[in-house]
């Protein structure tokens, strides 16, 4: 057993070594109590083993309506879209984002991506310094978005950095000041949305922002639907594609096999993608409530508890994945599934376009760069919700 590991509670959720590397934890807790009734976080039930997340997170008695002992938090703005509600009201959510984000218009999106990282390249300097998150994945990455949305693709380092504290306000035990934060987020956020609304409004461009914006005049979808599905798309999901395109850079970084290997043999990109995302998680959980007592390896749980279902752990299950920490493109891709994107009618409708903008990054520089070294301490910025970068100090090889 790992040294480090703590026994007062098998999640420490705000000790700050648990957040740099909360495996050791999962390893124990898989083990010991796969479905953990969680000592800090109220009414809360832990699930981490890979079949018991795969099985269970997608029972169709649990729901995204929190009951009333949930505080009313900083998230509870979202009154009326995907993320607050179960189907068939969830199906209507998603109908009117998915024809927007098809394989074939997320590669037309990505080239945004692929032009941003071919500028960043063409402004290296003699030395090949790049900073990645920011340069290589997140503003890249953003471009794609904005040209889905029609909207400017400037200002999202701020937004970026304020949706890190609304996603920490997910996790458990959120502390007070972690609550004010996450509202400040929000303030911040919601004020470019209704910035972009106006803006639109007043000057229609091609894209989802114009599109929804006749879909309510016609009836078709309501003001607070508009406002809830632009925050959803302009502001939460791309730092998560950011923080995996950054995880496969650090990878290439430390495996240049694995570079070279992205580089000379396209039919193994899926195998690659997959470990990338399997083994930097965004998204470390998602939860859900019980409407009905729901029994799960031997643990009832009574209803109108919280379940929190860790993906990071199930990523990392070795009953699943041998050798679970490392880096594996020999893995069968159909039997061993990461679920770094969610299980069932909730996971996520970003897939595709995360997917082209991460195939976008990887495919510029496997193009123009001969080899990605590693030119300082990468700045992990993780919190007990999100696996997250800062900093990622590269040199690129031209
Ligand atoms: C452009 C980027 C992205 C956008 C716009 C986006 C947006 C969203 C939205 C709106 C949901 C809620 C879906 C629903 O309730 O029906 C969601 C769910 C989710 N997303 Fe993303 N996302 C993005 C990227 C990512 C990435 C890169 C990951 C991880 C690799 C990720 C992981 C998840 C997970 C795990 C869920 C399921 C949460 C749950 O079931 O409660 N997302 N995403």
């Amino acid at each position: 057993m790992n040294a480090h590991v703590q026994h007062d509670s098998l999640l420490p959720w705000a000790d700050t070594a648990f957040r740099e590397n909360p495996y050791p934890w999962y390893d124990v807790l898989r083990r010991e109590a796969p479905v953990y009734r969680d000592p800090i976080a109220e009414n809360t039930y832990i699930v981490s083993r890979y079949d018991d997340v795969v099985k269970f997170g997608k029972h169709p008695s649990l729901s995204m309506i929190a009951p009333s002992w949930v505080p009313k938090g900083p998230w509870s703005l979202f009154k009326d879209s995907m993320i607050v509600s179960d189907p068939p009201d969830h199906t209507a959510h998603r109908r009117r984002s998915n024809k927007w984000f098809t394989p074939k218009l997320a590669n037309q999106w990505a080239q945004a991506t692929a032009k941003a990282v071919n500028e960043a390249i063409d402004d290296l300097g003699p030395g090949g310094m790049i900073e990645a998150f920011r340069n290589l994945a997140l503003i890249p990455a953003h471009h794609a978005m904005c040209a889905a949305l029609g909207l400017p693709n400037d200002g999202y380092d701020t937004g970026s950095a304020w949706m890190h504290d609304a996603m920490t306000a997910l996790g458990s035990a959120v502390t007070e000041e972690e609550e004010q934060r996450c509202q400040a987020a929000f303030d911040y956020l919601s004020d470019r949305v209704r910035h972009y609304l106006q803006m639109r409004r007043a000057n229609p461009q091609p894209g989802v922002v114009s599109s929804w914006i006749e879909d309510v005049a016609n009836g078709e979808m309501n003001e607070q639907q508009l406002f809830e599905g632009l925050l959803l798309f302009w502001a939460t999901g791309t730092p998560n594609a950011a923080y995996l395109i950054t995880g496969g850079l650090e990878i290439f970084a430390r495996r240049p096999d694995v570079f070279e290997l992205w580089k000379s043999d396209p039919g193994k990109h899926q195998a690659i993608f997959s470990e990338i995302a399997r083994l930097h998680t965004p998204e470390i959980s998602f939860t859900r409530f019980t409407t009905e007592e729901l029994e799960i390896r031997g643990v009832k749980i009574p209803v109108g508890m919280m379940v929190r279902f860790m993906i990071a752990s199930a990523n990392r299950d070795p009953e699943v994945f041998t050798n679970p920490h490392e880096v594996d493109v020999t893995r069968s891709t159909e039997m061993n599934q990461h679920i770094s994107f969610g299980v069932g009618a909730h996971s996520c409708p970003g897939m595709i376009i995360s997917t082209a903008e991460a195939n976008a990054v990887f495919n510029t520089v496997a193009q123009r760069v001969k080899r990605v070294e590693l030119a300082g301490r990468p700045v992990y910025n993780h919190n007990d919700r999100s696996a997250a970068y800062s900093r990622l100090p590269l040199r690129l090889v031209i």
